[in-house]
């Protein structure tokens, strides 16, 4: 059974991999698209074969087929564009970070209660075949308790006139926001650990824009580990490592290059069968070493449409739950307060 779908905002991400992603599925219909910028909903409209291209979003709500909407505009429009498509009952994937504030993504959450709606968010690297094997492991007690995560996700994002992103009134913020907030939702998603207090340093060193460009957190986590996040605009892209680290009792896991829009990248796990007594020479010969292998050409934007799909027509768990990324949105706005404020701060 299909679902039939609007999509609100076809600029970078719609156009170069969420519509790409839905056009895979044989679960997905879609029925119209829309952009603030008309030319660019016409193409879209034309390049994917949908019925409707408007400029204007409450037309796409006032399209009584449309079942789902997915929500990839400006993030300063989440908020009233999701609490509008709720009221018109109509089903959400609304894009990565859900709004400006914690206290927004609760309108949003409130709205979607109310009128019976579905809500998923847009944190794709969820599906990434490696995370959720890596969430696997970790479950099962492979690498012990955790003790320590690592994650750094960079880009190089310079100075671009009128980019909505490089304004903290229309982003919520910059690297930390933008490219961190992936890394802190993984880290949630594959331990299943919460952050309970973070301190962060965020700073613009490298452009003049006024949002941060690079971002330091730290995270203490609800079993008493300890998490870095580095998020930066300022590393040119060929020099990104992208790497997710995990460090536990028995081992460790680590991830490079899986922090992406596709399914790429390696993982390599060392598991230590015997760490029972001190070992004075700190040898590391007992450790054997794993590489993941893919069994999958996943596209993650259809893995992400389709969980949405299957929970409208089977009256199932959303993939990516509200309440998850109002968990990411607390984290984020507790490290801004504790940069500005130059204090440690409590995630509530
Ligand atoms: N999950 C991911 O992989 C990923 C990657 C990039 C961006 N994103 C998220 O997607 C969203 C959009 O980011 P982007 O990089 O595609 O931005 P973008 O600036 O490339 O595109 C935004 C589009 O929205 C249009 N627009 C402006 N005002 C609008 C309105 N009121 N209603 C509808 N459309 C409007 C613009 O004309 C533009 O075409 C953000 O929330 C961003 O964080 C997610």
């Amino acid at each position: 059974m299909k679902v039939k779908w609007g999509v609100i905002g076809c600029g970078g991400i719609a156009d170069r991999r969420t519509i790409p992603g839905m056009m895979l599925s044989d679960k997905v219909e879609l029925v119209a698209v829309m952009d603030a910028n008309m030319d660019v909903a016409e193409k879209c409209k034309e390049k994917y074969g949908a019925k409707y291209a408007f400029s204007n979003f409450e037309d796409v709500l006032a399209v009584s087929e449309i079942e789902a909407v997915y929500i990839a505009s400006p993030v300063f429009f989440h908020k009233e564009q999701a609490i509008k498509a709720a009221k018109a009952k109509k089903h959400i994937l609304l894009e990565k970070p859900v709004a400006l504030t914690v206290a927004e993504a609760e309108e949003i959450k409130k709205a979607c209660e109310e009128n019976n709606v579905k809500i998923s968010i847009g944190f794709l690297m969820r599906f990434h075949e490696y995370h959720q094997k890596i969430r696997e492991i970790i479950a099962e007690g492979k690498i012990g308790n955790v003790v320590s995560m690592r994650g750094q996700f960079t880009c190089w994002y310079p100075d671009i006139e009128g980019a909505w992103r490089q304004k903290k009134a229309l982003s919520g913020g910059g690297a930390l926001v933008d490219m961190g907030i992936h890394v802190i939702d993984l880290m949630h998603y594959i331990t299943g650990l919460k952050a309970v207090e973070v301190a962060a340093f965020n700073q613009t060193q490298t452009f003049g824009y006024e949002v941060d460009d690079s971002s330091n957190l730290i995270m203490k986590m609800d079993n008493g580990s300890v998490a870095y996040v580095d998020s930066n605009f300022n590393i040119p892209d060929a020099a990104s490592v992208a790497k997710l680290e995990i460090y536990g009792t028995k081992g460790s896991i680590v991830a490079s290059g899986t922090l992406a829009q596709d399914e790429v990248g390696t993982v390599s796990i060392l598991i230590s069968d015997d760490n029972a007594g001190y070992d004075a020479s700190q040898s590391r010969g007992e450790l054997s070493a794993v590489s993941l292998e893919k069994t999958s050409d996943g596209n993650m934007y259809t893995k992400e449409v389709e969980g949405l799909c299957d929970a409208i027509t089977d009256n199932a768990d959303v993939p990516v739950s509200i309440e998850s990324a109002i968990y990411d949105q607390k984290i984020i706005e507790a490290a801004y307060k504790s940069s500005e404020e130059k204090r440690f701060v409590e995630v509530k």
